[in-house]
């Protein structure tokens, strides 16, 4: 069975999917392995590494998608300028597509891929259970956002994190206030405790209060009547109106009186919800920061601008949703490491050993005998276009 990583196409991705020391497992389970010239570039990574390591190097890009019998990438398949063709046109039909899909905003390409009969794996779906913990690409990759939302939060702020004991007097250690106490928010919590800061962090979930304390942060109560906070896959679930407007109006209390604050609230396919207004950044002391890692679905800070640093009322609002790519090393050693294990699940003897009662095969499978499967994009397919 042939194994093809491409290079990745999307503006500003410096991630490669499989870097040269996983190879090894993939080639331990009888796999043949194909890597696109200059693949591994941005991430440091020679095509002679990857040739030492076993695979094969091929310059031609239709050549190489046309012979995959599986194609692991990161990004979602989109137009290759480069060679003039959209990378669904150019898998081989029949063949296997792993990558994360960002499946709610790209439906298109997943009908795409339907009449085309690819079977593709989303890796965003890939349920988050202990056996998957190995595959669970999300967490990698929001633990590097948490970790680079505080250094950059760190470099902004005009005043130093950690409290100094100085001949020249005391400096008082920043506040920092997380919201979000996810994967990227314990990260969060953790890298500002290191840096010496004051660290609070909320949730919606009152499950995290013991993780937050663990970590030597303060966790935040707000009143506001949180019934059913999280679904059965752990993440949060949208809520009222009435719920939002009494969170920021007691979370606006909060916010004035803290340094930094990092938003990382996100619900699956939903917009992220509007946690910080104008109005509460106006009551901030100029020279905060406000790092917004939920910037990619509008944000959870208002006025946040996806990609760029803005400044609203002499505080800073930092949209960046490419922490992982500017991590590319790291980033692409965990993603390495998450995409093969889930490759090597339903791989046996060389050949694909595709189990449908096997959870993590079955949730992560989104296209399948030229339709789309997934439970959770039924409700998107049923409106009217
Ligand atoms: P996420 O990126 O979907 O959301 C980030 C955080 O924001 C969540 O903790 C969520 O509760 C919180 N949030 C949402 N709306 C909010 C609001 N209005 N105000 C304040 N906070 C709000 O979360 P992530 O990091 O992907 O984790 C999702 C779930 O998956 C969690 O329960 C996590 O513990 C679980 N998980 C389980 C794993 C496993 O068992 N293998 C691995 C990783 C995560």
């Amino acid at each position: 069975m042939l194994i093809v990583i491409p290079k990745e196409i999307a503006d500003g991705e410096n991630r490669v999917a499989v870097i040269p020391q996983t190879l090894a497992a993939l080639k331990k389970a009888k796999l043949d392995i194909v890597v696109q010239s200059g693949a591994g570039a941005r991430a440091f990574i020679s095509d002679e590494a990857y040739a030492n390591a076993g695979a094969v190097i091929e310059t031609d890009v239709r050549a190489m998608f046309a012979k995959a019998d599986v194609v692991l990438k990161i990004q979602p398949p989109m137009q290759n300028n480069d060679v003039n063709c959209h990378e669904v046109d150019m898998l081989k039909e029949g063949s296997i597509l792993i990558s994360l899909l960002d499946a709610y905003s790209q439906l298109d390409v997943l009908k795409k891929m339907a009449e085309r009969n690819i079977t593709t794996f989303g890796l965003e779906f890939v349920p988050r259970t202990t056996r998957a913990q190995s595959m669970d690409v999300l967490s990698s990759m929001a633990a590097i956002a948490g970790y680079s939302a505080v250094l950059e939060s760190a470099a902004l702020l005009p005043k130093y994190f950690p409290m100094l004991m100085t001949a020249a007097g005391t400096i008082t250690p920043a506040k920092v206030f997380v919201i979000g106490a996810g994967v990227a928010g314990l990260m969060a919590i953790s890298t500002a405790k290191r840096l010496g800061a004051v660290v609070e962090a909320y949730d919606t979930r009152p499950v995290v209060k013991e993780q937050v304390e663990s970590l030597g942060a303060k966790f935040v109560e707000f009143d506001l009547g949180t019934q059913d906070a999280q679904d059965k896959g752990g993440y949060a679930k949208a809520q009222s109106e009435d719920f939002y407007r009494k969170q920021q109006e007691q979370m606006a209390a909060k916010v004035a009186t803290v340094d930094v604050v990092i938003t990382t609230a996100a619900i699956p396919g939903k917009p992220s919800p509007r946690l910080i207004t104008d109005a509460m950044i106006q009551q901030m002391h100029t020279g905060s920061v406000i790092v917004d890692l939920a910037a990619e679905r509008g944000g959870n800070a208002e006025g946040t601008v996806c990609g760029q640093i803005v400044e609203k009322h002499g505080v800073k609002l930092v949209g960046y949703i490419d922490y992982p790519s500017r991590k590319s090393v790291h980033a692409s050693q965990l993603f390495s490491k998450n995409i093969s294990t889930f490759l090597l699940n339903m791989v046996k003897d060389g050949a694909l050993n595709l189990n449908m009662e096997d959870e993590i095969i079955k949730g992560a499978l989104v296209v399948h005998e030229k339709q789309i499967v997934h439970p959770a994009l039924k409700p998107l397919l049923e409106q009217p276009q």
